[in-house]
């Protein structure tokens, strides 16, 4: 029996180590605690309708609406003041503007490009991220140009590139492509590059999953895939299969090649093994996108009184920045934003 061992009173184990010391009270978890989550870490996505009529609530979307430009411009300011720097904007248009070229997206007199202008003027400090795909354009729902029975790649890009610039000019700040085809990162930096946008960004979705989580958001924008001749009704043909990470990691060096400031991971929850793994491989910020089927499960298990809503929305964001992401999309910003003082 050393010394030490003689000093032990009876109940005691013979540790030394005793990690629970450090989770002991409040203030000495603050001060161990590994991972901070801010505002400035959160991007609020809003969905924009056309008219200057009553917002539109998403049924499978709680506490989420479809706001005309006014209320948009509001929803802006809002989230500025709460500190988050940036929203990320989705027009929701009516069929009857849906083409199969997407035409109506380099409208300069679209739904987006106004609603980016309008922004820029009355909130000029938030940062505006715009969606660079032809889904919510598009008669056929899919984010590629469907041409003879197939999905053309390259006619697409060309169509991306249009519709990057016609955004650039509204004065959105940062370009986000989320349509997964090839080449598009590139394409859109020297198409942004030659007409004078090189201040534009461009976060890439790189790794974008064909994932069950988005069905919410395809009902904001009513913009689901439809089926035609040989083209299925999902878009497992250019989002990626969710059983893949080395794939991912190829996604991303391409667009960093490419040009991409920022690389984005999509959705967030079920895919943080690939932020960490984008994280520790590559340069450039991460972001993730907590997307709209992940908000909806909170949500309705919340609303049945299964779940405590704030605290399941907290450590869901807390574990998205603590797998490696720098910013997180999310419907929850302005709550979160609100809890985070
Ligand atoms: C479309 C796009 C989608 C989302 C963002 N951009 C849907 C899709 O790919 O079908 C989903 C976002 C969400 O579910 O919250 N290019």
């Amino acid at each position: 029996m050393n010394e030490h061992e003689s000093h032990q009173h009876p109940h005691t184990l013979d540790i030394i180590s005793r990690p629970r010391r450090n989770r002991r009270t409040d203030s000495i978890r603050k001060m161990v605690r590994e991972t901070i989550l801010s505002a400035d870490d959160l991007i609020l996505p809003l969905f924009v309708k056309e008219g200057k009529g009553k917002r539109e609530a998403v049924p499978s979307m709680p506490g989420i609406f479809r706001n005309s430009l006014k209320d948009t411009v509001a929803e802006a300011m809002a989230a500025f003041k709460l500190g988050i720097p940036a929203v990320a904007l989705f027009p929701a248009l009516a069929n009857s503007k849906k083409d199969q070229y997407a035409s109506e997206s380099m409208n300069p007199k679209g739904l987006l490009q106004e609603t980016v202008a309008a922004i820029k003027t009355k909130v000029p400090g938030i940062t505006v991220i715009t969606d660079v795909a032809m889904d919510p354009y598009s008669s056929d729902g899919h984010d590629g140009l469907v041409e003879n029975g197939r999905i053309d790649n390259d006619k697409t890009v060309k169509i991306l590139g249009e519709m990057a610039l016609s955004q650039a000019r509204a004065g959105a700040d940062i370009v986000a492509p989320s349509d997964m085809m090839d080449g598009r990162v590139g394409y859109i930096r020297e198409r942004l590059d030659y007409e004078g946008f090189t201040d534009v960004g461009i976060l890439a979705y790189s790794a974008k999953y064909a994932s069950a989580f988005y069905g919410p958001f395809r009902d904001a924008l009513q913009s689901a895939p439809k089926a035609s001749k040989n083209i299925p009704g999902d878009k497992k043909t250019y989002q990626m299969d969710p059983a893949n990470v080395r794939e991912a990691l190829k996604e991303v060096y391409l667009d960093v090649e490419e040009g991409a400031d920022m690389i984005m991971v999509k959705p967030a929850l079920p895919y943080l093994d690939i932020i960490t793994t984008i994280k520790s491989n590559i340069e450039l910020p991460v972001a993730a996108y907590n997307v709209s089927g992940e908000y909806a499960m909170i949500k309705a298990a919340a609303q049945k009184g299964w779940l405590d809503e704030n605290a399941a929305m907290m450590e869901s964001l807390l574990s998205i920045k603590r797998a490696g992401a720098d910013m997180i999309l999310t419907y929850f910003a302005k709550d979160a934003a609100k809890l985070l003082g």
